[in-house]
């Protein structure tokens, strides 16, 4: 059983190059908008706006994404993202999906507050509704709920599965496609995550006199490009995972295969992430294995990488994100935000095999506290999520969740999708966490405070005066813990939102106080001023 191959602090990071191709975003502030639009055919999603002020995308945000419902060829919704402008936020979206009267337009929606302030989670469950073709009045309701986005922000962190921690190398065409199918049914795809990620496994190794990578077709029926299109074909994204050394990780537990060599693309690069590309593939994460191995400096060997996946899209007019993960050596805070959409900042979240542990999700979130590197398009990455991973509570994985969305980490969830519980998916898919996570503003939350182990941290929201704050309890007994308004850089008055019950606390005064149960957490919404 392979646990401790590396016995140095890993981590890896991934990084995506700016670009990935945004579903349409539409993306209403503020205006409560009357939804008429509840008819119609299948609406595509607005062009994505930011910025503050009402606007008539509110009402068309939910109306028309909803109204795409009943049609049989309900164009694709955009994807809503929550742009906050102080609380009178936004909304909206469609549906990613086209189609077959499933999709319709509508999934989205949450979260924000509508223009009149209160809150409105309907406005986009509405929007939902236009899922089911309610049509004409799921869209009306859509428009009045102006709610906020539910999915993922273009230059968010990204979001989507990844095979390793729950297959790790055992992995063929099949795995895929039922964990793909399961990202589009669960309804974790109408939430925001896109990329179905294949990490180590697909590859022995091997290639043919030329140089090119050759593949297992009984594995991979019709080769990688198959498995990429089939993932398209879903209105998904495509993900597949080099290293950067020669040999690899070759680790191809639990399959017993021997560790293969060859299986880095050190001496390829050009080649290989051109042919990445060719096949179709949208995000690529490079471990660090073999580079480890041979000593070689990380950040020049990144950024030949970068350099070849530019080439590459160069030629296909297909952006590759890439994800860096190189487990935090060699500092990558410091060089890949510039090459990278994402890098790693420490060994694995869980080793095949090994239960999932609160410790190691902590350890990697505290080694991702590089807040500073972090901003739109260009993230720490504390690895793929275990949530849901069996031995978890749902109080851990609510945790989990919070301490990723309060980082503005890439979501790349980590369980098998087609059997989760319905407590994971509502954890995955609430709406309003993943509004955090995707922020605009791109920030990495900050601890303000630590009493013994009773911390709060904060992550700057777009908007004004909005706050994502974690009351972290790390201790093993129940405690209060308070987020002091100051702390906060806020003024004396703030209205407190309860995130996971979606609950509005109040207007409170100078700070928020609550126990928090031993080993937990509480995800709050802090708004400046006495209405959210
Ligand atoms: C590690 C990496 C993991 C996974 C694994 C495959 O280096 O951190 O996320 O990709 O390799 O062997």
């Amino acid at each position: 059983m392979r646990v401790s191959r590396r016995p140095h602090a890993g981590s890896m990071n991934a990084v995506r190059l700016g670009g990935s191709l945004p579903l349409l975003v539409a993306l209403g502030l503020g205006c409560s908008g009357s939804g008429a639009s509840g008819s119609g055919s299948g609406g595509n999603g607005g062009s994505l706006t930011s910025g503050g002020g009402p606007s008539a995308s509110g009402a068309s945000g939910g109306g028309l994404s909803a109204s795409g419902s009943t049609g049989a060829s309900a164009g694709k919704g955009g994807v809503g993202v929550n742009v906050g402008g102080g609380g009178t936020s936004g909304v909206g979206n469609g549906g990613s999906t086209a189609g077959g009267g499933v999709s319709g337009g509508a999934v989205s929606v949450t979260g924000g507050n509508s223009a009149a302030g209160g809150q409105n989670a309907s406005g986009g469950r509405s929007g939902t509704g236009g899922t089911v073709g309610t049509g004409g009045s799921a869209g009306a309701a859509g428009g009045a709920g102006g709610a906020g986005g539910m999915a993922s922000n273009p230059s968010g962190p990204p979001m989507g599965w990844a095979s390793w921690n729950s297959f790790a190398a055992k992995i063929n065409s099949t795995v895929i496609k039922t964990q793909a199918d399961a990202l589009v049914s669960s309804g974790l795809q109408a939430a925001g995550y896109q990329y179905v990620n294949i990490d180590e496994g697909w590859w022995q190794g091997t290639r043919d006199g030329s140089g090119n990578i050759t593949i297992d077709a009984t594995e991979w029926p019709g080769g990688m490009q198959a498995i990429a299109d089939y993932i398209h074909s879903l209105g998904l994204k495509a993900g597949i995972y080099t290293d950067a050394g020669r040999d690899g990780c070759g680790y191809y537990y639990p399959t017993g295969r021997p560790a293969a060599p060859g299986s880095g693309s050190e001496g390829h690069y050009e080649q290989d992430f051109l042919q990445f590309s060719k096949w179709g593939f949208d995000f690529v994460k490079v471990d660090w294995c073999g580079g480890s191995k041979e000593g070689i400096d990380a950040k020049t060997a990144y950024q030949a990488i970068s350099n070849a996946i530019k080439k590459a899209t160069e030629q296909t007019g297909r952006p590759l994100v890439l994800s860096v993960c190189n487990w935090g050596d060699q500092s990558p805070w410091n060089w890949a935000p510039s090459l990278s959409t994402m890098w790693r900042t420490s060994q694995d979240i869980i080793y095949y095999g090994s239960a999932p542990e609160m410790s190691r999700v902590l350890t990697n979130f505290d080694s991702a506290q590089h807040a500073a590197a972090q901003s739109p398009g260009h993230f720490n990455d504390p690895d793929m999520l275990i949530v849901g991973m069996s031995g978890f509570t749902a109080a851990q994985n609510r945790s989990h969740m919070a301490l990723w969305a309060i980082s503005g980490a890439p979501l790349l969830a980590g369980n098998k999708l087609d059997s989760m519980s319905s407590d994971t998916k509502s954890v995955l898919t609430n709406s309003e966490v993943i509004a955090i996570d995707q922020d605009l503003l791109g920030k990495q939350g900050v601890r303000v405070a630590d009493d013994a182990g009773r911390q709060v941290y904060s992550r700057q929201l777009s908007g004004t005066g909005r706050r994502a704050v974690l009351l972290l309890n790390r201790t093993a007994s129940a405690a209060t813990i308070t987020a002091r308004f100051a702390d906060l850089g806020l003024g004396a008055t703030a209205s407190v939102r309860n995130v996971w019950t979606a609950t509005d606390l109040g207007a409170k005064t100078t700070s928020y106080a609550a126990s928090v149960p031993a080993n937990d957490s509480l995800l709050l919404l802090v708004t400046e001023g006495a209405s959210p």
